[in-house]
């Protein structure tokens, strides 16, 4: 956000843009919120998007595109192969992040995918501050393990620790003495800590985790998916990059790094993917497979108007005002949240604002979902769609228990430049009246669970009929409101 101080000296996130193409949304009445959430087998993943009034599932391939964006993909040539799509947006990958080769795919799991079947091998350990749910499955398919060492800050729903994100160095070298450094197959920072609530990761974390690899000899795999959000708060909480330049601090990561990876549905806000690397082997390795998986080599699997799109947001990713968009409006939200008593993951992280289920639902124990029961029972409130981010997001093992999770969250993504301040204050006053009855909200059971991320297309049911009690007091203390 640009700097501008209001006379109130209130803190409001200025948006730095205007809006020239809208969507209409609907907010339907509590009743066929009830019904929509049924139909849906309590699980958000499953409602449509019609009977949606805020989608805050996710920011993947939901963030608005700028104008430039949108001409850029007027220009695209469409070839199977050689297209010059490919060769421009190769250009700005190599300018942005100052790395050689790039191999496109068509989103992010795609290339955790080749990735995962190209260096892990069974019985290795992939180190990671955290895992994300498609990387951790690709990887377990692959016969390697995942193993977290990220700093115990994460862990803690409130703490003033600016980059919970950070490796524990410390539990790093302890894991390569402890399973030894020729059975650890890349060591993965994920930017933008996403399960753990959006949480960044420092520059000087990155050199220190980068420079124990290089002392052992291990990869580096890096997944910039939500790079955009991280640099936003290394600018802003690290002190010694307050005056520098948003690409110089993106290349000082990638010469950190061996392998780059990211979803191009939230870097660059267009829907693809890509890996990046400046290691020759390593490229003619995973090179291989993508033609195999994705389709030839210059297109990946995307359309090339998607790629055009990509090249344009990528750029715009150099840009603080806009990168700035997404951390302002997640401080709103957790902003009035806090004031209103609503629990919520601090200090604000990017990509969305996380409620505590499990203190919200203190009453709900894990093995009924509290923050599937929490997102389900938001939406029935307010027509609000967020995400179960919690034990039902884990995967059971192979014994029939299923691990708890560490944190309990639901996850309320603010897509880019998509809602608007009211929007936020809306949610804002949902979540207070579901907090001050919390009581009503019951558990959930499965109904249909699949073995492979279950918290995708998993049917449930509320242990009980406390969805329909909700909405029934809903309407009784808001009479004829929508
Ligand atoms: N890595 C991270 C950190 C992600 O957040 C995601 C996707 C992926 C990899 C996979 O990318 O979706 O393009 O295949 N996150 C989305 C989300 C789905 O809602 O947080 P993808």
């Amino acid at each position: 956000m640009s700097n501008v101080k209001f006379l109130s000296g209130e803190n409001i996130p200025l948006e730095m843009h205007k809006v020239r193409m809208v969507q209409k949304i609907n907010l339907l009445p509590v009743e066929d919120r009830l019904k929509c959430m049924e139909e849906a087998g309590f699980n958000t993943f499953l409602l449509k998007s019609r009977d949606i009034f805020l989608d805050m599932l996710t920011d993947s391939g939901v963030n608005a595109m700028s104008e430039n964006q949108f001409a850029a993909m007027m220009q695209a040539d469409d070839s199977y192969a050689g297209s010059e799509t490919f060769y421009r947006l190769e250009k700005v990958l190599q300018d942005i992040f100052g790395t050689k080769y790039f191999l496109p795919t068509h989103q992010g799991r795609a290339c955790e995918n080749i990735i995962a079947e190209t260096f892990v091998k069974p019985n290795t350990f992939a180190l990671m501050n955290y895992h994300f749910t498609t990387t951790k499955e690709h990887i377990m398919k692959n016969g390697g393990t995942v193993e977290e060492i990220i700093g115990d800050e994460a862990m803690k729903i409130t703490s003033d620790n600016p980059f919970k994100g950070d490796i524990d160095v410390n539990k790093l070298k302890a894991a390569i003495n402890r399973v030894g450094k020729e059975n650890v197959c890349f060591v993965r920072v994920e930017a933008g800590t996403n399960l753990v609530g959006g949480q960044p990761v420092s520059m000087s974390n990155m050199r220190e985790v980068s420079k124990i690899c290089r002392e052992n000899g291990i990869m580096t795999v890096f997944d910039a998916s939500l790079l955009a959000d991280n640099l936003y708060f290394i600018k802003t909480r690290e002190a010694e990059f307050k005056d520098v330049d948003i690409k110089e601090i993106t290349r000082e990561m990638m010469g950190l790094m061996d392998v780059t990876y990211f979803s191009a549905r939230k870097l660059g806000s267009a829907r693809g993917g890509g890996i990046i690397t400046s290691n020759e082997e390593a490229y003619v390795k995973m090179r291989e497979l993508i033609p195999l998986y994705e389709g030839f080599l210059t297109y990946g699997g995307m359309s090339v108007r998607e790629m055009e799109a990509m090249a344009v947001g990528l750029v715009e990713t150099l840009d603080m005002e806009i990168i700035s968009q997404t951390p302002i409006f997640v401080e709103a939200l957790c902003n009035e949240l806090q004031a209103r008593g609503v629990p919520v993951v601090t200090p604000p992280g990017g990509l969305g604002c996380h409620v505590d289920a499990r203190a919200f639902c203190s009453h709900i124990p894990s093995d009924q979902y509290p923050a599937g029961a929490l997102a389900a029972a938001l939406f029935i409130a307010s027509g609000v769609r967020g995400m179960e981010r919690g034990t039902l997001s884990e995967k059971r093992l192979a014994d029939g228990t299923q691990p708890t999770a560490s944190m309990e969250l639901v996850r309320l993504a603010i897509p880019k430049r998509v809602y608007t301040l009211s929007h936020i204050k809306y949610v804002a006053d949902r979540l207070e009246w579901l907090f001050k009855n919390r009581e009503l909200i019951g558990g959930l059971e499965f109904v249909e669970e699949p073995t492979v991320l279950r918290f995708f297309f998993g049917r449930l049911k509320p242990t009980g009929d406390w969805a329909g009690k909700l909405a029934a007091q809903f309407r009784k203390d808001f009479g004829d409101s929508l």
